[in-house]
């Protein structure tokens, strides 16, 4: 959490002074977190020793780690024993639908893991490894990462299904890295004819498997474990959604997918993508801010980057989709709906 600052102080401090605190802040709340600090301390205030047998920590480590956490707003300490503080109680617990814990949880172990390659990823232009290799062998950390974005596609959901373009009668979806079954799962329940096709790696249709399940739609949306360069995404489909897939790869292999999505269309059929855009204003702030870091994670961690819409357009007329255009959510301003029509040559 940002330490409060006083006009004068945030004159004269330099801003990466302000960075090293606010890493080292973040560190220290992923670092809790892993441990089970903000869980142990739900059941009551705890002195330092207290913790650390339960978490069966040194009892001077507890200590710093909690001094620290004071210091950066995550705990609160009276007559030396600990609690959560209004914040902590409100995000860092793992109950409650719009906890942050899978968000902390989930970029910390991005950060600390894999971040520190990020020198030579720049020099090379080549990503630090196969991400999703990476993600795939980290259960807890994968299970963070479809649960952040389910989470958020819940939230979305209630803005995007109504705009897309599903057509009277029976009619066919493709999802295109949709693991989690959020989007297809809203689509097919405002839809009654609708039927899907949700292509992803197998360890991400875990989630999805259990959300369709409970939607009872297991007849209507189908889970196929594959890759999206080589799987066999069908043909005829009315309707493809590529949400945040085309950021996490170069020019030429978007050029690529978004050929096979085409081939996957019939003529007349819409493409949506669900996109951050680098081509759009927005003043300084957090949201820009998160969206030039993602961009570089990104870049780093799979050899992606966001797009402008200009870009984007391009790719799409080049892969032979017309139409194309845009719209800000009102939800997510930081996320864009790209749609475009599959031309009769593709
Ligand atoms: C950033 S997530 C987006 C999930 C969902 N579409 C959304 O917007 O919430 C990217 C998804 O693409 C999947 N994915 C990445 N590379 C893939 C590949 N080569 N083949 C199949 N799926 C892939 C991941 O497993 C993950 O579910």
């Amino acid at each position: 959490m940002p330490v409060p600052l006083t006009p004068e102080e945030a004159a004269g401090i330099p801003g990466a002074h302000l960075d090293l605190l606010s890493t080292v802040g973040f560190h220290a709340a992923g670092t809790a977190q892993r441990l089970g600090v903000f869980e142990a301390l739900t059941r009551g205030a705890l002195h330092a020793d207290e913790l650390a047998g339960r978490l069966d920590l040194d009892p001077d480590g507890a200590r710093v780690l909690c001094d620290t956490l004071v210091a950066f707003g995550y705990l609160t300490r009276v007559g030396g024993a600990y609690t959560n503080s209004p914040d902590a109680v409100r995000w860092l617990l793992r109950e409650g639908s719009d906890s942050y814990a899978p968000v902390l949880s989930f970029w910390h172990t991005v950060l600390t893991e894999r971040w520190g390659g990020l020198e030579e990823s720049l020099r090379r232009g080549k990503p630090d490894g196969d991400f999703y290799a990476w993600l795939d062998a980290r259960p807890d950390t994968l299970a963070d990462f479809h649960t952040m974005l389910s989470r958020l596609a819940g939230w979305l959901a209630g803005e995007v299904v109504p705009r897309v373009p599903v057509p009277d009668g029976p009619a066919s979806l493709l999802d295109l890295g949709g693991g989690h079954a959020a989007y297809p799962v809203a689509l097919c329940a405002a839809y009654p004819e609708l039927r899907a096709k949700v292509v992803d790696l197998a360890g991400a249709l875990e989630q999805g498997r259990a959300t369709v399940a409970a939607a009872g739609l297991t007849d209507r949306i189908e889970l196929c474990p594959g890759d999206l360069f080589t799987a066999d995404l069908g043909t005829g489909h009315d309707v493809a959604l590529l949400f945040n897939i085309v950021h996490g790869y170069r020019p030429a292999e978007v050029a690529t997918l978004l050929g096979r999505v085409a081939a996957a269309l019939r003529p007349g059929g819409r493409l949506l993508l669900l996109e951050p855009l680098a081509d759009v204003e927005r003043p300084p702030g957090p949201a820009e801010a998160f969206v030039q870091a993602f961009s570089l994670n990104l870049f780093h961690t799979q050899g992606g980057r966001v797009y402008g819409y200009a870009e984007l357009t391009t790719l799409l007329t080049d892969a032979g989709f017309t139409s194309v255009d845009r719209h800000v959510l009102e939800r997510s301003p930081t996320d864009h709906l790209v749609t475009a029509v599959r031309g009769s040559r593709s």
